[in-house]
């Protein structure tokens, strides 16, 4: 049997998978939210309070009436207003179950805060 133990440091250097993480970022946004009317005001209005991760993970199972009740319990903690109205409607859109789900983040999209743009 051979052994896959690197055998030197350079040899660890060579076996370590090299992974460009904002690389990986951007083009899972690219995907994952591409650009539309709402994209902008999704970022910068509806992460104030959480991550992303709750439109990929929440989303994806939301019909337009899911989505509705979910707006209708934000109303509570951010009103309403035209910018909001155009987030929710790219929510609606970009995340349900008229979609196949989307693919999972890499793990430095689902922790901590982000500045997504
Ligand atoms: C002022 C804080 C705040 C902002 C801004 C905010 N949210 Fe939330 N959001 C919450 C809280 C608190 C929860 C958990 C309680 C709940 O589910 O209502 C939550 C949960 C969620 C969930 C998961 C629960 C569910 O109903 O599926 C989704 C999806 C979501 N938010 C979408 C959005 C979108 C889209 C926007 C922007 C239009 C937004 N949020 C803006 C506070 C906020």
């Amino acid at each position: 049997m051979t052994s896959t133990v690197p055998a030197s440091a350079t040899d660890v250097a060579e076996f370590t998978p090299s992974r460009d993480i904002d690389r990986e970022v951007a083009e899972y946004l690219a995907l994952v939210f591409p650009q539309g009317p709402g994209r902008d005001e999704l970022f910068h209005l509806c992460t104030n309070c959480h991550g992303i991760q709750v439109f990929i993970f929440s989303g994806q199972s939301k019909d337009e009436g899911g989505w509705r009740l979910t707006r209708r319990n934000h109303a509570a903690y951010v009103g309403e207003n035209d910018e909001l109205g155009a987030a929710w409607k790219y929510a609606t859109e970009q995340f349900g179950s008229h979609k196949p789900p989307p693919p999972p983040p890499p793990e430095e999209l689902v922790t901590g805060w982000q500045n997504y743009l």
